[in-house]
């Protein structure tokens, strides 16, 4: 769907498209002028499929006067599309509409997108009641310091992202992986840069923020440290609450930008740290069903990487070289003991390595390629097992794939064919949302919002070996 404000020499061709769609004899092209409406127009291949009429009352503050789909477009999701694509073309803090209280699909459908019920007005309607409803649009400043990423984000409360600002800490490289210490220096020393961008590529001044959301865990304790203190210090100084994100939860809800999330889904987060299949409800409450034993994912093809004398980080790396190579070796996929649902990564990185020093001893050649992708192959089969295993206790509407490892096309690739199988969505959010940044803290901050879990800048305390449920 195409959407456009209507321009003024368009205003013959509106008239004749309104009075095919309305009936009212006051029709709003009479009003425009008179009341300084605003019209904006959906199209279907370049057809005018619908249209949106608001009245700005002040910077931001609108009234929504109507919306109005052809027939045949409705129930398709146009209104849903209309309304989504005014929030993203204009800035939209409160926005009022009214409606007669006999019309339940008009109020469930702005009762979806976010609006409540702020008064009625007696017998407005006839003998009904007008309903007077309100959207408040929040602005969340998101701070994410849990690792090597110095990271800031400014998300609206109804899940769009303004801006989202990384800054990945090279220097971690000559050492061959993160070293905390370093970690935390360059986080105090890049952060205030990084939030005063994320403020400046969302024009807002600091002023307009509702929360803040950061981080608490899981993590390196000294980054989490920084980033929660600056948390902090901006909470108190603009007396605002704070919304304590877990990193987990923010790779899964990352999915969000991708759009409305169905539940129950099943999360699969691979990430250096973690691998977890996780339930997740529409309550903001996580299940781990399956999770590893020893190493993550991540981790291991870090390590991989290193005695394949690729550098770090090593996931892009071992992925682009599996691109190039066969599945010849087959190498170990570890049984966990008494575990069904359990996973365990270290046997397999053991005998990659093994294997790898091995053949150096002997001087024979090594296909660097092969080993890559044989080595993708068993990690890919344990998570598609284990996926598998938990599709069939229960069902869900969605699958999701989370964590700096769900960069990888191979996982991606095979998780989508099980969602296809099993007949449900499947989501994976854009690269530069699946390794750590900020703009997934704050899209797990509107969710939390939701849920009303806001506190006082005092009551945050870093976590840093928290899990999810
Ligand atoms: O989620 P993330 O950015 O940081 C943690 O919270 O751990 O994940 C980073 C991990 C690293 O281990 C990196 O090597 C891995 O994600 N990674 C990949 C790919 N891109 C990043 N692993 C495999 N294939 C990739 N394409
Ligand atoms: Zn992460």
């Amino acid at each position: 769907m195409e959407f456009t404000r209507l321009q003024q020499h368009e205003m013959v061709d509106f008239k004749q498209f309104e009075a095919i769609l309305t009936e009212e004899k006051m029709r709003v092209s009479d009003l425009i002028e008179q009341y300084g409406y605003h019209i904006y127009i959906a199209k279907e291949q370049a057809k005018w499929i619908g249209y949106l009429v608001v009245h700005q009352l002040d910077q931001g503050i609108w009234d929504l006067i109507h919306i109005t789909i052809k027939p045949e477009f409705q129930k398709r999701g146009a209104a849903s599309q209309l309304l989504t694509a005014f929030y993203t073309s204009e800035r939209v803090d409160v926005m009022t509409l009214e409606v007669d209280e006999a019309n339940t699909n008009a109020r469930n459908f702005y009762h979806k997108h976010g609006f409540s019920i702020v008064s009625r007005r007696k017998n407005y309607y006839g003998t009904r009641d007008g309903i007077l409803m309100m959207k408040e649009t929040k602005y969340i400043l998101a701070i994410e310091t849990s690792c090597d990423e110095t990271a800031a984000a400014v998300v609206r409360s109804d899940f769009k992202i303004l801006s989202n600002i990384i800054h990945t800490q090279v220097i971690h490289e000559q050492y061959g992986g993160v070293v905390p210490e370093i970690a935390s220096r360059e986080h105090v020393e890049k952060l205030p840069h990084i939030i005063e961008e994320a403020m400046k590529q969302a024009s807002l001044k600091y002023r307009d923020l509702d929360y803040i959301a950061v981080t608490t865990g899981p993590g390196l304790a000294g980054s989490l440290m920084i980033g929660v203190e600056a948390a902090k210090t901006l909470a108190w100084q603009l007396d605002i609450p704070i919304i304590p994100i877990n990193h987990m939860a923010g790779h899964i809800y990352a999915n969000y930008d991708e759009g409305a999330l169905q539940f129950p889904l099943l999360a699969v987060t691979v990430s250096g740290g973690h691998t977890e299949i996780v339930e997740v409800s529409d309550k903001d409450e996580f299940k781990i069903h399956s999770q590893t034993h020893d190493d993550a994912v991540g981790e291991v093809y870090d390590k991989v990487a290193r005695v394949l004398g690729l550098g770090y980080p090593g996931g892009p790396k071992v992925a682009n070289l599996a691109k190039t190579g066969n599945v010849v070796y087959d190498f170990p996929i570890a049984k966990v003991r008494e575990d069904e649902m359990g996973m365990s990564f270290s046997g397999l990185k053991t005998a990659v390595i093994n294997f790898v020093h091995n053949q150096k001893q002997k001087a024979e050649p090594i296909n660097e390629a092969d080993i890559a992708a044989s080595f993708q192959h068993a990690i890919v089969r344990t998570l598609v097992e284990k996926v598998e295993l938990c599709l069939q206790q229960k069902k869900y509407r969605q699958i999701v794939l989370a964590g700096g490892v769900s960069a990888n096309t191979e996982i991606r690739r095979a998780i989508e064919e099980i969602a296809n199988k099993y007949e449900m969505i499947f989501s994976v959010p854009k690269m530069e949302l699946c390794t750590d940044n900020a703009a997934m803290i704050g899209l797990a901050a509107c969710v939390a919002l939701a849920q009303n879990k806001v506190q006082k800048a005092e009551q945050i305390r870093i976590e840093p070996s928290v899990t999810l449920g």
